[in-house]
């Protein structure tokens, strides 16, 4: 019988008697229930009614698929039971304030990736634990520093639940004989130099010049100023990039580009970006939009889109370079670099 400490008596153990640490533990736990129930949904798939049939756009005008609505019912239903200050679902377009006196507040994104999810693709669960405000409604405009604790499960070939309450990342595992998690990662640590990419190269013509920059020294491999050569992943569900980044290292790239609607990237900071830092920093990695750290921002609207640059602490740095220094950009733009590289500019 496998001796591994259960997520229930991990959070025993780091909550203490403090009774903000104690909420946060019980809203670890409700979505951790949840989000059992939501894996069981997606590996049923179609036997489970999953089409992938549109019911409708969300917020930022994206198709919501069946699931998502039944994954955000199903997240409601699990925190119903506890104290929560206010409740951000990506799939809303406002705030729920529920209880002003409740001393923490949660975001989450019910379903990352759903577009995916009749592929048979990795889709996941993200949340954010924020302290509830003096005034509720504020919440979720503090900065991502603010953050109590973050995580994210991914529906993949094993059910994975990647928790940090601000003392490292550790990575459970869904036992499906006990239907409990199980720590199977103690203080994960992201490689701080890698050689694996990720991003949607479809839209290179649109990046700006240091983004270009920095994937055409990736391309040019050994033959480059990185002296080493690359490869590239790019699964299109950020729960399983950032997975895998946490496992081997690697850099994953959303960043802004000249398409419209894409002035600041895709991804949504409450939802993604911020608790998405939160674990990669808390592994010993980096999140940067390009000039500045995802945590250090507070967000000036609910479903405020950033870019999103993270991974590898090395990796991020080159890449914060390229933005700060335009000539060294410039340089890789160059029509001798452009020559020798695999994507003509
Ligand atoms: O935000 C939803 C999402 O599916 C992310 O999980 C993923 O990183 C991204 O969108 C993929 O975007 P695109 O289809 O533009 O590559």
């Amino acid at each position: 019988m496998s001796q591994e400490l259960t997520l229930q008596q991990r959070l025993e153990a780091c909550a203490g008697p403090d009774p903000l640490h104690r909420a946060v533990k019980d809203a670890v736990a409700a979505l951790a229930q949840a989000s059992i129930e939501i894996s069981d949904l997606t590996s049923r798939g179609a036997l489970a009614g999953i089409t992938g049939q549109a019911r409708g756009r969300n917020t930022d005008g994206d198709v919501q698929k069946d699931l998502d609505v039944r994954a955000d019912d199903i997240i409601r239903a699990a925190l119903g039971r506890l104290p929560i200050g206010v409740l951000a679902s990506e799939e809303m377009a406002d705030l729920d304030i529920l209880d002003a006196n409740a001393p923490i507040s949660i975001a989450f994104d019910p379903l990352d990736g759903s577009s995916n999810i009749n592929t048979n693709m990795s889709v996941g669960t993200i949340f954010s634990i924020m302290p509830t405000t003096a005034d509720p409604s504020a919440t979720f405009t503090q900065p991502g520093s603010a953050q109590l604790a973050a995580g994210f499960v991914v529906y993949g070939p094993q059910t994975s639940l990647v928790l940090t309450i601000g003392h490292g990342v550790d990575i459970f595992t869904l036992d499906r004989d006990s239907r409990e998690y199980k720590l199977t990662g103690s203080m994960v640590q992201i490689p701080p130099d890698a050689n694996e990419f990720a991003i949607n190269s479809s839209n290179r013509r649109h990046w700006d010049a240091p983004v270009r920059s920095y994937i055409e020294e990736c391309v040019m491999g050994a033959e480059g100023p990185c002296g080493k050569d690359f490869n590239m992943r790019w699964i299109g569900s950020l729960v399983a990039e950032a997975f895998r980044i946490l496992v081997r290292g690697g850099i994953f790239l959303y960043p802004s580009d000249g398409r419209r609607g894409y002035e600041e990237g895709r991804l949504r900071l409450v939802y993604e970006a911020h608790p998405m830092a939160f674990i990669v920093e808390q592994a010993g990695g980096g999140a940067i939009t390009g000039r500045t750290r995802i945590l250090d921002i507070s967000p000036a609207s609910l479903h405020q889109r950033v870019p999103l640059i993270m991974g590898s602490i090395k990796n991020v740095q080159r890449v914060e370079h390229m933005h700060s220094q335009p000539e060294v950009a410039l340089e890789a733009n160059a029509p001798l670099f452009g020559h020798r590289g695999l994507f003509r500019i």
